[in-house]
């Protein structure tokens, strides 16, 4: 089976890659040249676990292909859609890629062809798409099909080959069958795949980042309270995840949800939502007390220096949106920095993937330093904000001795505070009584809740 993919972004790539692997013939097609020109090189513009070797194996052997040229969408059997739908400035998804796209099909193709749409899209998109194409190309048929991607940044190409489920949206018994035997390997690991028309595709894609959102942003609050009252929130989560009505799952309490989905998601469907007049109560509380918690965040840091940070050297350990990847797309990092650097703080900064996406965003506002240690070395307050592997097993001696005062200010709680406190730090976490050290007596006491 030809396919080609457009839009070799973090989907596009991950996707295009592991067809490619099931044995199909792949071109992933993109608009951005440097991006084509370096994966022929070998050189994969995003950081993702596994994805490298498996780029370089199906390249290698011919069944993976790079392209600018749009003139490849006549030759494929299916064409996959994964540009990407950022917010638009009114929240709303911005489709301006998506139309490009159709654009270029209208332009290109001559026979009747598969569009599989793995963009996230607002509601009845897909409905759209057909009836433009078939207002423009009268002679040709296009079946839609809306299949949303599911994958993690971080683990995307494990996700992609182990899926919970395959989700197909479509109108007719063909799109169904050409679905089935794109995704025959993953149906054979008995995958469950769900058939559906368009738009309950397009409403479950929103639904579940949005319910993920929602789940972020309870445990977060129940952070808060736990807190103010004396809990301890990893006893809290697991208590609540060992219910198999709830699990396990997004109940880490964080400085916040960020990345290139929830955010936009949560808000395109408070929009369409909104449109169509439907309740969105939750949808937009999730929303709000997201903004709200990373700002909340800041303020914890600065309440640490009693309320001015104004000429204080901070370290920021980990800027991208979570572990493992190096995007930076509405991290949580970006909205705490700025506000810190409002207070008159000066930030250093380091993160194990990120440092050249961060560069982009601060420019000259931040520091850039080679590791851990170097970000430490001389500041007043070291905070965490993304949760690597590596920080959780930083020499603490080391960096307590590099830092003018030993603080911690653990965003993720990666570490445990008995831990940390014997290593001599203060130390400031999440969810959990805000423990301080007691020079004296070299021991630990837990602050009284007033
Ligand atoms: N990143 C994720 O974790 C994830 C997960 C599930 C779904 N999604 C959804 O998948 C879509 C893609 O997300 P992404 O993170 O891969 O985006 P991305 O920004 O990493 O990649 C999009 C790619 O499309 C290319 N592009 C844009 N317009 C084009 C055009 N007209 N022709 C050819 N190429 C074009 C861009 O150059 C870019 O390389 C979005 O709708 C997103 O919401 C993303």
């Amino acid at each position: 089976m030809k396919i080609t993919i457009i839009g070799t972004g973090y989907v596009g790539l991950v996707a295009g890659t592991c067809f490619a692997d099931f044995g199909m013939d792949v071109t992933c097609i993109d608009n951005n040249t440097q991006k084509i020109e370096s994966l022929k090189r070998g050189i994969i513009p995003i950081y993702e676990p596994g994805l490298e070797e498996l780029v370089n194996k199906n390249y290698n052997a011919g069944t993976l292909k790079f392209s600018t040229d749009t003139s490849h969408l006549n030759e494929a059997d299916i064409l996959i859609i994964a540009v990407g739908t950022p917010a638009g400035k009114d929240g709303n998804a911005d489709l301006s890629s998506i139309y490009s796209v159709i654009n270029d099909i209208i332009a290109h193709v001559k026979t009747n062809k598969f569009i599989l749409i793995k963009s996230t899209v607002p509601i009845g998109t897909a409905a759209i798409l057909r009836q433009t194409l078939q207002d423009k190309c009268k002679n040709l048929k296009f079946d839609i099909i809306s299949n949303p991607e599911f994958l993690r940044q971080g683990s995307a190409v494990r996700d992609f080959l182990e899926p919970d489920r395959i989700i197909i949206g479509s109108q007719s018994k063909d799109a169904k069958e050409i679905a089935c035997k794109l995704y025959g390997p993953l149906i054979l690991k008995d995958i469950p795949i769900l058939f559906t028309d368009n738009n309950s595709a397009e409403i479950i894609k929103y639904a579940a980042n949005t319910y993920l959102a929602m789940r972020v942003a309870f445990i977060n609050e129940i952070s808060d309270i736990s807190e103010k009252l004396a809990g301890d929130i990893d006893d809290i989560a697991h208590g609540l995840g060992l219910d198999k009505r709830i699990s396990k799952h997004f109940l880490h309490p964080s400085p916040g949800y960020g990345g290139s989905c929830f955010p936009k998601d949560t808000l395109a469907l408070s929009k369409v939502a909104s449109e169509a007049n439907a309740n969105c109560l939750i949808i937009n509380a999730v929303i709000e007390s997201n903004i709200q918690r990373k700002l909340r965040m800041a303020e914890k840091i600065i309440d640490t220096f009693n309320g001015n940070i104004r000429g204080k050297q901070i370290s920021i350990l980990g800027l991208t949106f979570k572990a493992e990847t190096n995007d930076l797309r509405d991290s949580a990092s970006i909205d705490i920095i700025n506000e810190l650097i409002k207070h008159g703080a000066r930030i250093k900064a380091y993160d194990p993937k990120g440092m050249s996406e961060a560069r982009k965003i601060f420019g000259t506002k931040i520091e850039y330093c080679k590791d851990s240690y170097d970000a430490a070395s001389n500041c007043e307050a070291l905070c965490i904000l993304t949760e690597w592997a590596e920080f959780k097993t930083l020499e603490l001696d080391k960096l307590n001795a590099l830092m003018l005062n030993p603080t911690i200010i653990d965003l993720r709680n990666i570490f445990s505070p008995n831990e940390i406190m014997k290593a001599g730090f203060n130390y400031i976490s999440l969810g959990r009584t805000d423990i301080i050290m007691d020079n004296e007596c070299r021991n630990y006491q837990k602050l009284k809740v007033s």
